[in-house]
């Protein structure tokens, strides 16, 4: 892959026509082998947040071989690229040719699952196969998210209690699963969601081999300071000493976006300015799905290719490419008052759910993919020492957001 020293001389040299995402391999190694360093079980690469093959291989060259996969196209992505890698299928709703052809094709034998039907389905296409390890999906308070995602999967109360007995009479290994929520602040939310999996265990009375925490792992975005990583490993690592589960039960987590969220920076080209209106030729439909309709503080900066930008500025609205009227970033931000056709925005912390979410309409949707050295991007795998030499160098423009 082409390298450039910094998105701003990516934009000298190349002023590009379509989006770049400017990406950081290291980045994803550094944060996949803070994981598989500091967890005490096994890491799952949640592909979703992120499934570029860049970050796939750097998440494989830093050691990862275990992948949560969400459909039959990841589980091919994976399976095809990587030999040896483990799948999860940890989508609670999947089709009967996707679980056929994963377990048939790819040797998939972990598959979740929220409700009975699920279960039948997943036995009646494996052909009620003896060596599957099931995943009970429960649902869990999403309290302490930034970005809850409770509501649409998990059972609980009696339904969980059934899954479960129902789960074990035919799985190999039987396993509970949750997710606190994306982004999430407070490490107690996994301390209330493993209690809260820990009682329906005892009440559905079965013996279970695997506790899988999911996801729900933070990122540095600007604004946000959620406490240091090994806060939410300690008590995952406690917890789980107290769950009523066989003692040699195995501990899984499924993070995405902080392994990933730090890793790219979008690179956007400014078409037209009117009015106190930027229109970029990225957004709500591609690349800035999230900085669009998370409306999180994410880290932003002016590339000029032909010299400086005024140090004054002025508040803007920032509009996308498509003829929709929702294709616009939330609120204002104060940019560089000359701010002109020719310029790019660079997004910082576009690494998860980014370009991953990226759509065809209106025939926009093409991004080039560079690597580059420098960052705008805070990372929680950095200390603020470390982070102040690496920035010392480099006049870091965050503009404000406003509501
Ligand atoms: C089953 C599952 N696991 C893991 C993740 C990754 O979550 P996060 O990106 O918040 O770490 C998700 C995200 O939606 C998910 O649905």
């Amino acid at each position: 892959m082409i390298t450039f020293q910094t998105p701003l001389d990516l934009v000298r040299v190349l002023c590009p026509e379509t989006p770049v995402a400017c990406v950081r391999p290291e980045r994803v190694a550094t944060a996949a082998s803070w994981f598989q360093n500091n967890f005490p079980g096994d890491v799952l690469y949640a592909v979703k947040a992120n499934p570029s093959v860049w970050a796939l291989d750097a998440m494989y060259s830093s050691g990862m071989r275990w992948f949560d996969v969400a459909s039959l196209e990841e589980v091919k992505l994976v399976a095809d690229r990587f030999d040896d890698a483990v799948l999860a299928f940890m989508h609670p709703i999947k089709s009967r040719h996707a679980i056929e052809r994963a377990y048939f094709d790819y040797g998939v034998k972990i598959f979740s699952m929220d409700c009975e039907a699920e279960l039948q389905k997943i036995l009646e296409a494996t052909d009620y196969a003896k060596d599957l390890t099931l995943i009970v999906r429960m649902a869990v308070s999403n309290d302490g998210a930034t970005m809850p995602l409770s509501g649409k999967f998990g059972c609980s109360g009696e339904k969980a209690v059934a899954l479960l007995q129902a789960g074990r009479a035919h799985a190999d290994e039987l396993g509970v699963s949750f997710h606190v929520g994306s982004q999430c602040m407070d490490p107690r939310a996994y301390r209330v969601a493993m209690d809260a999996v820990s009682n329906t265990i005892m009440q559905a009375a079965v013996t279970v081999d695997i506790v899988d925490v999911g996801g729900g792992f933070p990122a540095l975005y600007p604004g946000m300071q959620p406490p240091e990583l090994q806060s939410y490993v300690d008590v995952i690592s406690e917890v789980f000493e107290e769950m009523p589960v066989l003692f040699n039960a195995d501990l899984w987590c499924e993070p995405g976006r902080a392994l990933v969220a730090d890793s790219t920076s979008i690179v956007a080209k400014v078409e037209l300015v009117q009015d106190g209106k930027v229109y970029l030729n990225d957004g709500a439909y591609g690349n800035l799905f999230d900085a669009a309709h998370c409306k999180w503080p994410f880290p932003m900066e002016v590339h000029r290719a032909s010299g400086k930008t005024s140090v004054l500025q002025k508040s803007f609205t920032i509009y996308g490419p498509t003829c929709d009227s929702i294709d616009v970033l939330d609120g204002s931000f104060d940019l560089p008052s000359d701010i002109k056709e020719g310029d790019y925005i660079e997004f910082g912390m576009m690494g998860a759910y980014g370009v991953a979410m990226s759509t065809r309409f209106n025939g926009f949707g093409d991004t080039q993919t560079y690597r580059v050295r420098d960052s705008i991007s805070q990372t929680m795998y950095e200390t603020q020492e470390e982070q102040a030499l690496r920035y010392e160098n480099n006049v870091i423009f965050l503009p404000q957001r406003q509501a």
